[in-house]
Parts: structure tokens; sequence; C-alpha cells
């Protein structure tokens, strides 16, 4: 049987990003049958205009972006957390992926999320409202468990390799979670 694909998105566009670095652990401690890649371009895609969401004006990139999503068999999101919120980047993407409503490539796809931050309240608030986009969406979200990685600067080396053993045994909870989901995607 072949892999699972999951398109691993990271929230941040910073070169020592957390949330980049907490993907690169998700690859490494991936169970077998699942493989990882993280989306790249998300630095490249302009902000939603329905104007240009359309089969003759839609940017490549956007397109690109669909088809990433449409070929994988389940996402997970690294977010950072923004004044509360989700970054603007991420929900960008969200936005143009989430078009046309009625077909589009996050109807029922498998989503897990996670997240992390230096402080104590480690993306709690982001999440949250990620979890509420992902209903409008119909997604088919791993509910369970939440990764919220607090005081994650104490939880990687140098390298943005990650050390906590704590962080990596809850980190393969989720990934094994959502791997159920893409064996058996809702729809
Ligand atoms: C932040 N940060 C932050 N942290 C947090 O816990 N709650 C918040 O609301 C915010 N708000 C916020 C806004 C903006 C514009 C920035 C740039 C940062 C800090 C944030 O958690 C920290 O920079 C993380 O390290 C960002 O994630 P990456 O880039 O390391 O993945």
């Amino acid at each position: 049987m072949t892999d699972l694909k999951i398109l691993g998105i990271s929230g941040s566009l910073r070169t020592g990003s957390l949330n980049t670095a907490l993907l690169r652990a998700a690859q490494k401690y991936a169970p077998s049958g699942l493989e990882i890649s993280i989306y790249e371009g998300l630095e490249g895609l302009p902000l939603y205009n329905g104007d240009l969401d359309t089969e003759e004006t839609l940017p490549a990139q956007v397109r690109e972006l669909r088809e990433q999503i449409n070929a994988a068999d389940g996402l997970l999101i690294a977010t950072p957390e923004y004044n509360y919120s989700i970054p603007g980047g991420l929900k960008n993407l969200i936005d143009w992926a989430s078009r046309p409503a009625a077909t589009s490539s996050l109807l029922h796809k498998p989503v897990a999320i996670m997240g992390a931050a230096p402080g104590n309240f480690g993306t709690v608030r982001a999440q949250l409202a990620l979890r509420q986009v992902f209903v409008w969406t119909h997604s088919d979200l791993v509910v369970k468990p939440e990764v919220m990685v607090f005081k994650a600067a104490e939880r990687f080396d140098e390298g943005g390799n990650l050390t906590d053993e704590d962080t990596v045994t809850l980190l393969q909870g989720l990934l094994d979670s959502l791997k159920t989901k893409a064996e058996h995607p809702a729809g």
C-alpha cells in the first residue's frame, strides 16, 4: 500500500520559526505509512480577491495550492498566534483554499492543528480560531489531542530539533489521529 500523503503548512515565514521546526519534527516522528511534505508557497500567495477567483484569472500560485491540497490525504497545520488569532498569511491561504465552497479543496479534508509559541499560552487562542474556520469549510478536523507547545523555545535545540520528550509523545498522538482520519476519510 502506498503511503498516505500529508501536506504540512506552517503559518510562519520566519527562517527560525518554531512552528516550521515543529512541522519538521512531525516529519521525523511520523508513523509508518504517513509521508509529510511541507508547503513552500505561503509567501507567494496574493491576497484573496474574488475578482481573480475565476477559471480564467486564477493566479498560478493559487491553482498550485489547491492542487497540492487536493492531492493530499490530509493537512497538518502548525500555526503561530498573532494578536490572539490566526496569522494573516495563513488565514489568506485558507481563504483561497476554501473556494469555491461546494467543491473546495478543504471540503471533508482531514486536518490536524498544532502550534508553538515562546509564551505560557502557546497558540491556545489561535488554534480555537482555526477550529472555528474549519467548521465553515466543512473539513474533517482532528479534535484530540490538542498540541499547544507553550514555552516552545525551551523545547528545541539550536538546530531546531525537538528535544522535549513529552512534546514528541503528544505530537505522535496527533499524527496517529490524523493517520486514522486519512485512512477513513469522511465524505
Ligand atoms: C506575536 N506573538 C504572540 N504570541 C502569543 O502567544 N500570542 C499573541 O497574541 C502573539 N502575538 C504576536 C503578534 C505578532 C504580529 C507577532 C510577530 C508575534 C509572539 C509569537 O508567538 C512568536 O513570535 C512566535 O515565535 C511566532 O512563531 P514562529 O515564527 O516562531 O513560528
